[in-house]
């Protein structure tokens, strides 16, 4: 079928919208049509990478929400008319995925980033016979339809609002998800959220919703931090790593229980690390590059520093739940949402990246 899709033609120049040819779904495919698709700072990462990382021409997209158009041979348990959001996919027979710890599959780099299925077929193919990478994150969801890993598809009730949910598909739910299924954030205890973006604010609210007693912001930008005070934080802190540990030890009378890192800057998360008590845990889900340091002794104290992928997220039990909790009122989440025609995928991405929108949205 023809389709209308936001191709990356070089990693550093514009989205092009074109008409591409869609293949049929496969076996364990579902075809959906995209009501909306997120747009998340891993679409774009092709801007920060050396040239030779890009994968070739590609359909992007991995916070898609729409509706099941058809259905391949062995899929289960979905029906043509199901709403759904789509997520990352994963293996489903490596040591991770076979734990339940599905964000950290073994083969996840492949399932997800190679721009293509794992077994290297691409599903587009534009007007001069170009083969168009596809099933980014499972999924390739800038388009108007896609041809989805079944794994990817998580089925959500059709009372919630479509044009909403595409983010829960990665960015929020690893916000969220850092808080409430990596760290298991405590009420009473104290946790600090470093980057106030789409990740950190999800984070804040779902700090409020564990009920942490105190909750630290930091972030470079104050209307940024305007947000995340009106999500839950007590406390905000703006300033150079000096400042930010001393302003977390401050504001928890010794040092926090938990931190979360959402800048992938070293300084910052090494400010937040320093600003945790002997028990602290800090988890690390901004993108960053190169090495990192940690002092050895404060290591050997007892601090804990892990990963987080997809805010170790099972899919399709925690997207619902963040869905519902959003229409209980304690999840504002969709207030972090400014929407965009497909047309218009490239002032998308410039207002992400100037910090004027927080989680762009392009809908179908
Ligand atoms: N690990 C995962 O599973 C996962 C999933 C999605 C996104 N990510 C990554 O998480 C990161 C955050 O994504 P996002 O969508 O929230 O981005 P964002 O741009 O919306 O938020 C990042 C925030 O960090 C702040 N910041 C950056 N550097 C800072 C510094 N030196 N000091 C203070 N504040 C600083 C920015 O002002 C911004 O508000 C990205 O690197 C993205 O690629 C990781
Ligand atoms: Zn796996
Ligand atoms: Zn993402």
């Amino acid at each position: 079928m023809q389709v209308r899709a936001a191709v990356m033609r070089s990693g550093s120049g514009p989205f092009t919208v074109e008409n591409l040819e869609l293949e049929d779904p496969r076996a364990d495919e579902v075809l959906v049509r995209m009501v909306a698709s997120g747009m998340c700072h891993t679409d774009l990462l092709s801007r920060e990478l050396p040239p030779e990382f890009f994968a070739g021409p590609q359909v992007y997209g991995h916070e898609g929400s729409g509706v099941v158009e058809a259905i391949g041979a062995d899929v289960d348990g979905l029906s043509v008319g199901d709403h759904v959001v789509l997520t990352f996919n994963h293996c489903g027979s490596c040591t991770a995925c076979d734990v339940g710890k599905l964000p950290y599959c073994f083969r996840l780099t492949e399932y997800n980033m190679s721009g293509a299925r794992p077994d290297g077929t691409k599903a587009f193919v534009d007007s001069d016979g170009g083969v168009i990478g596809s099933h980014f994150f499972g999924q390739s969801s800038f388009a108007s339809h896609s041809v989805v890993a079944a794994k990817s598809v998580v089925k959500v009730d059709p009372s919630y609002d479509l044009t909403l949910l595409g983010p829960l598909g990665c960015g929020i739910q690893t916000g969220a998800g850092a808080i409430l299924n990596t760290l298991e954030v405590q009420p009473g205890s104290s946790v600090v959220i470093t980057g106030a973006g789409a990740l950190g604010l999800s984070a804040v609210m779902a700090a409020k919703v564990a009920r942490a007693g105190t909750i630290i912001a930091v972030d470079r930008h104050a209307n940024r931090l305007e947000l995340a005070t009106k999500y839950g934080a007590t406390t905000t802190i703006s300033g150079d790593p000096a400042a930010i540990t001393a302003g977390i030890i401050e504001a928890t009378g010794g040092g926090a229980d938990y931190a979360f890192d959402t800048t992938g800057n070293a300084a910052v998360v090494r400010a937040a690390y320093e600003g945790l008590n002997n028990l602290g845990t800090l988890g690390m889900a901004g993108v960053g590059f190169g090495d990192i340091t940690f002092d050895f002794l404060s290591m050997i104290g007892g601090r804990t520093i892990t990963g987080v992928m997809e805010g170790d997220s099972t899919p399709s039990e925690f997207i619902p739940r963040l869905a519902q909790l959003n229409a209980d009122g304690e999840f504002p989440f969709h207030e972090l949402v400014t929407t965009f025609s497909l047309d218009d995928v490239n002032d998308a991405e410039a207002a992400s990246a100037d910090g004027s929108v927080i989680k762009p949205v392009l809908i179908f």
